[in-house]
């Protein structure tokens, strides 16, 4: 079997960290010998001497394009690593050319691009997750509203809206505000969503984690855990990004808490998918909230996303001791039955350097350069994973939002973080114009300070 020889070619199909940690970790298994990333990003090959080949005038959704580039490269697997791609039916589109492909298929991934879709789902399957209406036009959110007793609401466009359609409203009057907003993210919001915010039935707020998983179709593996800082500002303040940091192992995810979000939530979600005549193949996120019920935390489900998060892959996948290639195979190939899974159980934190201004207007910071990128991922224990970045002669510019990726490793949060935050201090933007939180983790180093 050619798989298990060396030589093989594989596509990583992502622009940003999230990419550049699938091509770091292919890179590191002994059958692969070149790895190709549409679009990829100028730093994807920092991490390997293997060749790393890039497509930057492509887009993930560019689906002829990327079958020309497995037929013409002899590609011998492609991982479908971004949102866009699975709505698109990149999966679909590779698989019936008979190409290997690890992600799931457009009718499995809605459980992503159709929030709508995947609350229903949701109730099918007696999934928890927060009080739910979906609206087809304005009125019916004003109407809904007003017949509300005043309380805190989340509102989301149902489509994909680049991970920021889900707006927060404090009380009634913010919500019909924000049912208005759902106009500016056009056909994504044409379908909308009113949830209830979700808290303990003590009042108290919930707690955010994220837990990842290979499936196959029938069984699932867990991968692991992370806890994200969705705000882009010290103290959770400020507004919502696709992610300015994580931590790993979340200290919330207790043994107990663990085994309901597996009975109760991945199970049902995988079974579910299954008994639809979705097979969900590739990595299923929950997006989950801790919430205390009865005295003791119970998982909600925030959101399920058809791909690994991003910074979140960061964190969790360089934990995996399995070759990936190996996994990716067996994903490919409908069984996972006899893999084991070994993790290296390292606590890892990722902060993301960011231009300033990120995630509201940000283009002062375009084509200026940054320093000290070389000099951090030399120190020991650190990797870096590069994202809105351009190269010219050895030398890095801004050229987005999200700019690149640390993560530092320990025994504990603490150590990962001493690290991460010692690598980060190396790091400068011309003009002073980097931004990143300096408080990521936070949580558990309180918890771990207290001994809790
Ligand atoms: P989403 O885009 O669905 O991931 O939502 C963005 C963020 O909003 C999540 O990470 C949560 O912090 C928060 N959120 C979304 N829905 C709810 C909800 N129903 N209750 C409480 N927080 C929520
Ligand atoms: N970090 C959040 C996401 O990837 O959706």
């Amino acid at each position: 079997m050619k798989e298990r020889n060396t030589g093989n070619t594989v596509v990583v199909v992502d622009g940003g960290g999230r990419g550049a940690t699938l091509v770091d970790k292919y890179a590191q298994s002994k059958h692969v010998e070149r790895i190709i990333a549409v679009p990829g990003n100028d730093l994807m090959k920092i991490n390997t001497d293997k060749p790393v080949q890039i497509y930057p005038q492509l887009k993930t959704t560019s689906i002829p394009e990327i079958l020309e580039i497995c037929e013409r490269e002899g590609v011998d697997l492609v991982d479908v690593a971004q949102d866009n791609a699975v709505e698109a039916g990149l999966v679909d589109a590779l698989t019936a050319r008979g190409v290997p492909t690890v992600g799931p298929t457009k009718d499995a991934g809605q459980i992503e691009w159709d929030k709508a879709w995947s609350r229903e789902f949701g109730e099918r399957h007696g999934i928890p997750q927060p009080f739910f209406i979906i609206c087809l036009n304005q009125q019916e959110g004003f109407s809904f509203i007003q017949s509300q007793p005043d309380q805190p609401w989340f509102i989301k466009a149902s489509r994909l809206a680049e991970g920021k359609g889900a707006l927060p409203a404090k009380n009634n009057e913010e919500a019909v505000e924000r049912i208005k907003e759902m106009e500016r993210f056009k056909e994504a919001g044409k379908v909308f969503l009113i949830e209830k915010w979700l808290r303990g039935d003590d009042g108290s707020a919930g707690e955010e984690f994220s837990t990842y998983v290979f499936s196959d179709g029938r069984n699932y593996k867990v991968i692991g855990n992370a806890q994200d800082h969705k705000r882009v500002n010290n103290f959770d303040e400020g507004e919502n990004t696709g992610g300015m940091g994580c931590s790993t192992p979340p200290l919330v995810l207790t043994p107990e808490l663990m085994r309901d979000v597996e009975v109760g939530v991945i199970n049902r979600a995988i079974n579910g998918l299954h008994a639809e005549g979705r097979p969900y193949r590739g990595v299923l996120y929950l997006g989950g909230m801790a919430i205390r019920k009865n005295g003791s935390l119970s998982p909600s489900v925030i959101e399920f996303n058809a791909r690994w998060g991003d910074p979140e892959v960061q964190v969790v996948l360089p934990g995996l001791i399995n070759d990936l290639f190996e996994v990716s195979m067996a994903l490919a190939q409908g069984d996972i039955s006899s893999l084991q899974l070994q993790m290296d159980n390292k606590a890892r934190v990722v902060v993301t350097g960011a231009s300033k201004g990120y995630p509201g207007d940000y283009k002062e910071v375009r084509g200026k350069q940054i320093y000290g990128l070389d000099e951090a991922r030399k120190i020991d224990g650190v990797r870096l994973y590069g994202a809105g970045i351009k190269e010219e002669d050895g030398r890095h510019y801004a050229s987005g939002g999200r700019l690149f990726y640390i993560v530092g490793e320990g025994e504990t949060v603490i150590d990962a973080r001493r690290k991460t935050y010692g690598a980060m201090s190396v790091v400068s933007i011309d003009g002073n114009n980097l931004h990143f939180r300096t408080d990521i983790g936070w949580r558990d180093v309180q918890r771990l300070r207290k001994g809790l």
